[in-house]
């Protein structure tokens, strides 16, 4: 989290752009199944009335909140803009003739609410940038000749992941959505493969994706991502969740779009959380060259062969 901090606030001049995912909201059946799994995971798990919220240790921002409902669901995305960039938007929305809508109950926000291309609530609101101003480093350690590097199993530390690196979405139609956050948003396309998988970056400087979609028959959440400092608390992070008899799930690998490596490790309602480190970065003078990959070369390049069930929607199309 240093590494946010510690540069000054990128931002594209003149250019109309969110600059950040800022939170995001599901609902559980059970949200003391989900307050557990997040703190196994390494999160901060903040509860609040009748919702957790989640944060990464040290750092002030809150990355999503989970609530209870019936099933798990994707209830909203928020977006973070800068605070002059407000009535700009509010003005992009009117020509566009996108309808506004009212903040979900019990949410309170002045930000400008409305509905994706799937009926999946979004909000765009003043909010610090909460995504990266430069690479987030990577640590390799390696010790010395005459000292063991590996620490024993009964000593090895728990991980703690960084920030909130990214999250992918179910959608039903990959074109519409990219023109969608290209046009409202002001996303910019990073890489796709064909008509299945989209992945889009921020332009005032931020990850090569911070948000990705893949085609589905109706909207839902595929996985939130966790931004981790090596590849090494990647393993130990597989580690500790299984150690809690959370085993299922894929990784150790490494993704082709977005040059990340890792693990994901499956939650109880079907979806994932990713341990993720050294995914690329799309720096504010930056006009990133993408492209449109076949789907061999886009997926993974090294790693596990990914579970059979690994891009379904359990949210489903009554979503
Ligand atoms: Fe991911």
């Amino acid at each position: 989290m240093t590494q946010i901090r510690s540069q000054p606030v990128s931002r594209r001049p003149g250019e109309l752009g969110v600059h950040s995912l800022d939170h995001f909201n599901f609902s559980v059946p059970d949200l003391e199944q989900a307050r557990k799994f997040y703190s196994f995971f390494g999160l901060d798990v903040r509860e609040e009335g009748n919702r957790i919220n989640l944060h990464t240790h040290g750092h002030p921002h809150r990355w999503g909140s989970v609530v209870e409902d019936s099933r798990k669901k994707l209830q909203f995305i928020s977006f973070g803009a800068f605070e002059d960039d407000l009535p700009r938007f509010r003005e992009r929305l009117e020509a566009m003739r996108i309808e506004r809508i009212d903040p979900p109950p019990g949410v309170h926000s002045n930000g400008l609410w409305f509905r994706n291309p799937d009926g999946v609530a979004h909000e765009i609101r003043v909010a610090e940038k909460s995504s990266p101003n430069e690479k987030s480093t990577l640590e390799s350690i390696s010790s010395p000749a005459g000292i063991a590097g590996a620490p024993a199993n009964s000593t090895k530390p728990l991980v703690r992941p960084r920030r909130l690196a990214h999250m992918l979405v179910f959608t039903r139609d990959i074109p519409k959505t990219i023109a969608f956050y290209r046009d409202v948003l002001g996303l910019r396309l990073s890489d796709r493969s064909g008509d299945m998988i989209a992945f889009m970056h921020a332009i005032h400087g931020s990850d090569h994706h911070v948000i990705a979609f893949v085609k589905a028959d109706g909207p839902g959440l595929h996985h939130v991502s966790w931004d981790m400092p090596s590849i090494n608390e990647i393993g130990l992070g597989a580690m500790q969740m299984a150690d809690k008899g959370f085993t299922a799930g894929w990784g150790l690998g490494r993704h082709v779009l977005g040059s990340n490596y890792f693990h994901y490790v499956r939650d109880p309602w079907g979806s994932y959380s990713e341990y993720s480190a050294d995914v690329d970065y799309i720096a504010v003078d930056q006009d990133w060259k993408g492209g449109d990959h076949p789907p061999e070369d886009s997926f993974y390049v090294w790693g596990p062969t990914p579970p059979a069930d690994f891009a379904i929607n359990h949210e489903g199309a009554a979503a």
